[in-house]
């Protein structure tokens, strides 16, 4: 068995929030999770029209709240290419706040999680804000302090749209008490940019986000040439300690599959990140089959015994619960 870099527990990441429970990034999701033992909870973050950081996982909010109902908005209906992506809705930084708020968030899988569906239309969109008074109010309720893991999305695009997230993230933790390289806190993105640029500005952990295809989309619109298969090479990894505490990666680029779903052999993504000193927290763990890799079907804590025996650091998980009571992670 490998060991963690520090040889701690690995923390269990609430992949936006108890996401298998509750419709994703409300706050009942955030505080399900805590309850059911989440060391830190995941809020995506985009802005609104009034430069607002709120919980959502697209600036396109269609698939998860009931904006299409709302006639007073149907106005705001419009495609936008988002990320190199044509994408038809309604956009959170076409809204103020306070007309985000008037809406309700929805289940994003019914088909798949149809017991959450009793949610909807009952909860709110929460701004940053909101989610740290609930982290810092349940942390005192239970005496352990959950920590904020915050992602950045769409950095390069809200930046092109005068909405910048960084600025007001940065103020955002500031004025709550978060600083210093122990805060309970992760920045993550998916983009290179903005994490050397916050590196530059804050001493708070920064998480390089890889994906198993494809390329950063700051890469994408300065025509660079690199790709996320060369991020998690050795020298990538060299590279990326240089601005970052951590990687989040797709769990396949640790275990792959095969065609039929089956795992192949570990590659030495944990070994050569633990080498650069950089933390590894693996994306995303959901106990449901579709999911599920060809040897753990039916059986989601084997997933999770695996990828703790690799030595992981951290793992998101739509399900904290089944994370946090795996019987065999014993450190
Ligand atoms: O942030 C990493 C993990 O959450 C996977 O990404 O697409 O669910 O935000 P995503
Ligand atoms: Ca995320």
């Amino acid at each position: 068995m490998t060991t963690t870099l520090q040889d701690t527990s690995p923390i269990i990441i609430a992949h936006r929030g108890a996401s298998g429970y509750r419709p994703e990034h409300t706050l009942a999701a955030y505080e399900l999770a805590i309850a059911l033992g989440a060391d830190y909870i995941e809020p995506d973050l985009v802005s609104t029209k009034d430069g607002i950081l709120i919980a959502r996982h697209e600036n396109e909010i269609s698939q998860t709240t009931n904006v299409a109902s709302h006639v007073e908005f149907a106005h705001l209906q419009t495609t936008k290419i988002i990320d190199g992506e044509s994408k038809t809705g309604w956009f959170t930084e076409d809204f103020t706040l306070t007309e985000l708020k008037t809406l309700r968030a929805k289940e994003r899988i019914p088909q798949l999680r149809s017991q959450n569906t009793a949610y909807d239309g009952l909860l709110e969109i929460p701004t940053l804000q909101e989610i740290i008074d609930l982290v810092k109010v349940k942390s005192g309720e239970i005496n352990r302090t959950i920590g904020i893991y915050l992602e950045t999305k769409h950095p390069t695009y809200f930046q092109s749209i005068g909405l910048a997230l960084e600025a007001p993230l940065l103020a955002t933790l500031t004025a709550n008490g978060y600083q210093g390289a122990n805060a309970p806190v992760f920045i993550q993105s998916f983009e290179v940019g903005n994490l050397q640029d916050l590196s530059t500005k804050t001493d708070l952990p920064l998480v390089q986000l890889l994906n198993n295809s494809g390329k950063p989309d700051d890469f994408v619109v300065s025509g660079c040439e690199r790709t996320y298969t060369d991020l998690v090479t050795a020298s990538g990894l060299t590279e990326i300690a240089k601005y970052a505490q951590a990687v989040g990666i797709h769990k396949n680029l640790l275990v792959p599959r095969d065609n039929n779903g089956k795992l192949r052999s570990p590659t030495s993504l944990v070994i050569d990140a633990h080498a650069a000193g950089l933390l590894v927290h693996v994306w995303t763990f959901r106990n449901e089959d579709c999911f599920l890799p060809l040897d753990f079907q039916g059986n989601p804590q084997g997933e999770y015994k695996l990828f703790f025996s690799l030595g992981v650091d951290g793992v998101f998980s739509d399900y904290p619960d089944t994370a946090a009571c795996h019987p065999t992670v014993q450190w």
